[in-house]
């Protein structure tokens, strides 16, 4: 393992009916409350009434910014920042999936920041400080409600890209499984593969002495497996949404994958795909994930034999670590295509007419992978294989 501070200060509140914790949290920061929220799922799932209702019982004066979009863009962030100034807002409250929670994230520092919000994505400048922010999440995937991460999409110049700040973490986030109850099949997919992915992205790296995390991280993708079938044919089940919300969190709050650094990748090829083709972010990974793996089977084929064994049940018996490695990459890709993930980025419509573009913003900030860097090249092989 390689040394490490583990710090996270975000109060998570688990479980059914917990939405009435909001009675104890919101009136630690104040009443100007700041709701964000997205197009319109809270309002059809008749969240968006019992948030009001809750806010309404304590008095708080509430300024809404309603739909932030799937990959939130710079321009809404903007919005939110304005809001903040002008209605003096106390506390941010995010209600929604990672697309709500990342872009109030930037609005959280943006209002405590002269400048545009951008400079800390571009890497400019740091952030100092932050609004409060609470969040009730929706959406089990990215993980953004026990984080300090957000990925914003810069429409003017087409780019999306991460940043965190030790500012950035929700101070509370409410999670109640049953708000995930309205998430369409198709969404829930996306969600999955996501948690999926960001085990991966741990799970492929180059530190020593790891076995308790690769014990965690098996095991949330052995869940995920396991739940997974049951619940697109089971939307409304309480216990398997219960589950694999847990499983989101888990998956990229820091708590597995102390002690080393993950790959980040594959993420950072998604991302340079939906910032042109504005696709969804795990309906991308699915696709590019095993093509990773693949093109980075020989960097430590050992690796790939645990995962192989490990979560996907390959007898190594009489093989190479090669061989049940690629053994263990089709079975992901076999079990992502039994859920319905897309396979190709044809499903998306999208050929290799943007493959320099977006292999350009891929390494923006130079070459990248902490389990092999890549550079420019080789993310357009990782494209085509993906064609
Ligand atoms: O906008 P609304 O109407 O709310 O609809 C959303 C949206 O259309 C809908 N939805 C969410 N909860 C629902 C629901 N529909 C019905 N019932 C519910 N309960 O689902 C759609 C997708 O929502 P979105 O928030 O975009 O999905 P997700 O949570 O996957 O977030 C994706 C964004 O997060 C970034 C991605 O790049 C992408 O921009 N990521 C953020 C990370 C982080 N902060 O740590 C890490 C991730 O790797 C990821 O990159
Ligand atoms: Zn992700």
């Amino acid at each position: 393992m390689r040394k490490f501070e583990f710090y996270n200060p975000t109060k998570l509140i688990f479980g059914q009916g917990t939405l009435d914790t909001l009675q104890t949290e919101v009136p630690k920061y104040g009443r100007n409350v700041l709701l964000m929220y997205g197009g319109g799922s809270i309002k059809r799932s008749g969240l968006y009434d019992k948030v009001i209702a809750q806010l309404t019982k304590l008095d708080a004066v509430v300024t809404e910014l309603s739909g932030v979009e799937p990959n939130p863009r710079l321009s809404t962030v903007h919005k939110g920042v304005e809001l903040c100034r002008e209605h003096k807002i106390d506390l941010i409250l995010a209600v929604g999936g990672g697309s709500v929670l990342d872009c109030a994230k930037a609005v959280a520092v943006g209002a405590k920041y002269d400048g545009d919000m951008w400079d800390f994505v571009e890497r400019k400048a740091a952030a100092q400080d932050a609004l409060p922010l609470g969040t009730v999440l929706t959406m089990a995937a990215t993980g953004s409600e026990m984080n300090n991460g957000s990925v914003i999409t810069n429409e003017v110049t087409q780019e999306k890209m991460g940043w965190g700040s030790i500012h950035a973490y929700p101070a509370f986030s409410i999670l109640d499984p049953e708000n995930t109850f309205s998430l369409p099949r198709d969404q829930t997919v996306y969600g999955m593969v996501d948690i999926m992915s960001h085990v991966l992205e741990h799970y492929f790296h180059t530190d020593g002495n790891t076995l308790v995390q690769d014990g965690f991280c098996e095991t949330l993708l052995r869940t995920v497996i396991e739940t997974a079938p049951k619940l697109i044919d089971d939307l409304e089940n309480y216990e398997l949404r219960e589950t694999i919300m847990y499983c989101g969190t888990m998956a990229l709050n820091g708590m597995v994958s102390m002690g080393f650094a993950g790959d980040w990748a594959t993420h950072n090829i998604e991302h340079a795909v939906s910032a042109v083709y504005d696709i969804p972010h795990g309906g991308g990974l699915a696709i590019l994930f095993p093509q990773w793996m693949k093109y980075n089977l020989s960097t430590n084929p050992a690796r790939f034999r645990q995962l192989a064994v490990q979560v996907f049940g390959i007898d190594p018996s009489g093989k190479t670590d090669e061989q049940a490695g690629l053994e263990g990459i089709e079975a992901l890709r076999s079990f992502w295509d039994s859920i319905g993930a897309p396979k190709v980025l044809g499903d998306y419509d999208i050929d290799d007419s943007d493959f320099g573009v977006m292999a350009d913003k891929a390494v923006r900030f130079g070459p990248f992978g902490n389990f092999r860097k890549l550079n420019r090249e080789d993310v357009v092989e990782i494209y085509k294989l993906a064609l």
